[in-house]
């Protein structure tokens, strides 16, 4: 009976993790998606603790409280810190799929080695290879996402790299074909460790060449590893659900990376093993240009004049949560019959969507949100160009400059627009690290200052001016 309900629950909750997914796609079902999503997560629990095989509810429950207590704090970060709460997650999920892993393979070691068929080592092994290089993989990203001071934010690079890194897996790999060829030899628990160990260490190494830019991309690779640590954690538990939902889990991360690296024009390789970001500094520090500032009443009569504004936010739009005020800047604009856009870079910000999330939680209407590849063929229409806190997606030099890192990368044509009023706080370059010429463009005009400031002065500007 307890196994039929089991088996039914397990089909319903799968297809709830689908349409979850599905609706994600839309901002419009998003927030459904979500609910649904979290839905099908408590049934899956519910189905699994009325499991007859769980002899202990007091540890169940001890483990959903301290979830609860881990949970709801990681819950209240602010979004730009998402990507790192993200990670931080996936340490959580290879955390525990490692462990169960271990845990599985000493319970059926000590019951006698028939227990260890080669179909559940071979899931053991791969459930504890990546479930542990997931584990400090994740953690080392979130850390240095969070630019926390002992860990270096920029790529850590020595020769050879790549060879000792893939090295490494390899041993951890071969390790574990010696353990499905003899699981129950007498040396077998020390070999087992020694791929934990691997796996561990393996997670470091693979993080450290990485740069900053490139986090978000990875943190999403180290999701498509973590759905798949739980899909061989599936196999070895028998348990069909966490088969289907690590397969969606490891997919969508996989499919998540590669429109990333589309959007930048960057090869999976070249983020996994192209230490981006180590040679910005430099760049950075060239022959000083000059820049044209204007002011609030300037700037403020300029947009009163246009036809078309053309809003480009980015990251410093997160950093200053400068949303609602920019709300009320188009707000004013739209009194005044002027046409805004939203134009959304697919990586402007830290993580997919980041701009939509926030321009959505303004209450912006969606259909003012614009996709780059859209919006260009009317940049040479547009009266101004607003820039808040975007710098490597408007970088003109990524059409033609190979020697930035961010060559090759699409980017929203603020340059040809027939004026660009661009806010940020500083002559600092943007992730990428390098100088971005539309600020020294004839046409262009800069606003120093934070952007919810600048923004919200340049809306009370238009109100009262
Ligand atoms: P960035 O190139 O990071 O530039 C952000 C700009 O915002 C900076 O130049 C900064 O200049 C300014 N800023 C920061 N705080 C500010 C504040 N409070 N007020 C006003 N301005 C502020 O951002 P972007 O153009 O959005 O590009 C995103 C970068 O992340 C790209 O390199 C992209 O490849 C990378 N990336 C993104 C993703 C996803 S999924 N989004 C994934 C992988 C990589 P000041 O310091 O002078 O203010």
């Amino acid at each position: 009976m307890i196994y039929g309900i089991e088996q039914l629950a397990y089909i319903v909750d799968g297809a709830l993790f689908i349409f979850s997914l599905h609706w994600m796609n839309d901002p419009k079902t998003a927030r459904r998606g979500v609910i649904f999503g979290v839905a099908a997560m408590l049934l899956a629990i519910i189905t699994t603790w009325i499991q007859p095989q769980i002899v202990n509810h007091a540890w169940i429950i001890i483990a959903i409280i301290a979830g609860i207590a881990v949970g709801i704090p990681l819950s209240l970060v602010p979004l730009t810190a998402v990507p790192q709460r993200t990670a931080l997650s996936h340490a959580f999920g290879g955390a525990a799929a490692g462990l169960v892993g271990t845990a599985k393979y000493f319970l059926w070691l000590g019951e006698g080695s028939e227990q260890l068929t080669q179909f559940r080592m071979i899931a053991i092994v791969a459930e504890v290879i990546l479930g542990f290089l997931t584990f400090t993989g994740s953690l080392l990203a979130a850390g240095k996402l969070q630019e926390i001071r002992w860990i270096p934010q920029r790529p850590v690079t020595y020769p050879f790299q790549n060879v000792i890194n893939i090295g490494l897996l390899v041993i951890a790999a071969g390790l574990g074909t010696l353990l499905v060829i003899y699981p129950g030899a007498s040396w077998s628990s020390t070999v087992f460790l020694a791929i934990i160990a691997l796996s561990l260490i393996f997670g470091v190494l693979f993080i450290i060449p990485i740069g900053g830019a490139d986090m978000p991309t990875v943190i999403s690779i180290l999701n498509s590893y973590a759905g798949l640590s739980a899909v061989a954690m599936g196999f070895v538990l028998d348990n069909k659900l966490l088969i289907t939902a690590g397969a969606l889990d490891g997919s969508s991360g996989l499919i998540l990376s590669i429109i990333m690296c589309r959007a930048m024009n960057r090869s999976f390789t070249n983020v996994l093993f192209g230490a981006f970001g180590s040679v910005q500094a430099a760049k950075a520090t060239g022959e000083q240009k000059i820049y044209k500032q204007e002011t609030i009443e300037g700037a403020a009569q300029i947009l009163e004049q246009a036809r078309l504004v053309v809003i480009i936010p980015g990251y410093g739009m997160a950093v200053a949560q400068a949303q609602h005020r920019i709300r009320e800047l188009y707000d004013q604009l739209k009194k005044r019959g002027i046409t805004v856009k939203f134009a959304v870079h697919p990586v402007a910000g830290r993580m997919p969507g980041h701009m939509n999330v926030l321009l959505a939680e303004a209450n912006i209407p969606y259909e003012d949100l614009v996709e780059m590849d859209d919006i260009n063929s009317d940049m040479p229409q547009c009266d101004v160009a607003l820039v808040v806190g975007a710098n490597d997606v408007v970088n003109p030099s990524a059409r033609y400059d190979k020697s930035t890192p961010i060559y090759g990368m699409p980017i929203i044509d603020a340059d040809r627009a027939r004026l660009v009023l661009a806010i940020k706080r500083s002559k600092n370059p943007g992730f990428a690290g390098i100088d971005n010429e539309l600020y020294f463009k004839d046409n262009t005009w800069m606003l120093f200052g934070d952007a919810k400031a600048v923004v919200g002065d340049l809306a009370k500007q238009l109100a009262h001016g």
